[in-house]
């Protein structure tokens, strides 16, 4: 039955992540996948992870099935987390997923069950995965210009020009903060001319926020997000707490559906019955760690205190190699790194060039050259720097 199947192309991540697993050279720098590591290159269970890990283990009696849409306490943690009181519970449906890739993938799914074949409007940098999924649930993606390559800034003209041509029954795509690859992100100002755009086009807005909290804070991250919610009657919203608390392996995800009142009972029986078609029940442990960090306040502050020396060291790596760079290529070209947010950066290199970083230096990054700023050690960002400028003299 198999003999004609191609073997597919690896995700160019997946790929890379393989690669530096089976590269030999001790030396070796992974700013691939997007992971966050401290000092040692470790990537820790986070202190109140481990403490809430302790508390279930003591106290859960039972792993017998809960509903469809999983655990009620850790979907009013997460709808607090994201939207802030921004609108009225009465206006929100949600469900849990294995991480937030199934949390598009459910999105993108549910955008099909109403609208087969819609358009998705997603900006032409972005996560890798955004187009398999999209097109996985039979949508269509459409790009909107995002990046000004040479300021490493948002192409603001651009962007706004294409998103003129949205209509009422498409889907545009923004990502919540920490825009990945970019780490570039839309100000307030941007957010509220989104939002009247989608007002004045009923397109509706989908939302994917995997790194709440690595850009200025958690309420500040999340700020456009409670903006568009409280200003439109439709926000599609998937969320991830794999970085955020640290739980990538254990897969926590959210996905979420803002509609008016009187809609919300039907959007979470859709919700429950899309996931009772893909995995059936949401994994439970991840999700009970973040409620039971979530509706603690001790361990609330010991995660957010844990959480702040993450942001705090990646804004720490940004501006070592945005420094390191100046000095190796004396030029100011790649600044822009140390004012972007979040994880990623896309620093202005060939995929060849990438190729030779890999090949001749040991260090890992995107083919488009999306480096994780999570993933260096401050000391090595002279390495990093140097080597950069080298394969960019050719
Ligand atoms: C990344 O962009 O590297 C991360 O979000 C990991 C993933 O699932 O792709």
């Amino acid at each position: 039955m198999f003999e004609a199947l191609p073997a597919p192309k690896l995700d160019g991540i997946i790929g890379l992540m393989q690669a530096f697993a089976n590269d030999p050279r001790t030396d070796k720098i992974d700013l691939g996948v997007g992971v966050y590591r401290d000092s040692h290159g470790r990537t820790p269970v986070m202190r109140a992870v481990k403490q809430a890990e302790a508390r279930i283990l003591e106290e859960q009696d039972s792993k017998s099935y809960l509903s469809l849409a999983g655990d009620a306490a850790f979907l009013d943690a997460m709808e607090t987390l994201l939207l802030g009181g921004a609108v009225p519970n009465a206006r929100v449906a949600a469900v849990g997923t294995p991480g937030g890739t199934s949390a598009v993938r459910q999105i993108c799914e549910l955008i099909a069950k109403v609208r087969p074949g819609a358009t998705v409007w997603v900006s032409a940098q972005t996560w890798p995965n955004h187009g398999p999924l999209i097109a996985a649930a039979g949508l269509t993606a459409r790009p909107y210009r995002y990046l000004d390559t040479e300021a490493g800034a948002l192409d603001r003209n651009g962007m706004f020009a294409d998103l003129a041509e949205v209509q009422a029954g498409e889907v545009v795509l923004l990502h919540g903060c920490c825009h990945n690859p970019t780490g570039v992100d839309l100000t307030p100002q941007d957010w509220a001319e989104v939002a009247a755009l989608l007002e004045r086009t009923g397109a509706t807005a989908f939302v994917d926020m995997a790194y709440q909290g690595f850009g200025e804070g958690l309420d500040t991250d999340a700020g456009g997000l409670r903006h568009l919610a409280a200003r439109l009657p439709e926000v599609l919203i998937a969320a991830s707490c794999s970085k955020n608390f640290g739980l990538y392996r254990d897969r926590v995800g959210i996905a979420m559906a803002v509609v008016p009142e009187g809609q919300r009972d039907a959007m979470a029986a859709t919700l429950a019955g899309l996931n009772r078609q893909s995995f059936a029940f949401p994994p439970d442990h991840g999700g009970r760690v973040v409620s039971t960090i979530l509706g603690d306040p001790m361990l609330r502050a010991v995660w957010l205190e844990e959480l702040d020396d993450m942001r705090a060291r990646v804004q720490d790596n940004r501006r070592a190699l945005a420094d390191a760079l100046r000095n190796a290529t004396g030029s100011d070209r790649m600044g822009a790194v140390a004012a972007q947010q979040g994880m990623f950066s896309i620093l202005p290199l060939s995929e060849a060039q990438v190729v030779r970083l890999r090949e001749d230096h040991g260090i890992y990054m995107l083919w488009d050259g999306r480096v994780n700023m999570a993933g260096m050690d401050p000391s090595r960002a002279g390495e990093v720097a140097r080597a950069v400028a080298e394969v960019m003299r050719g």
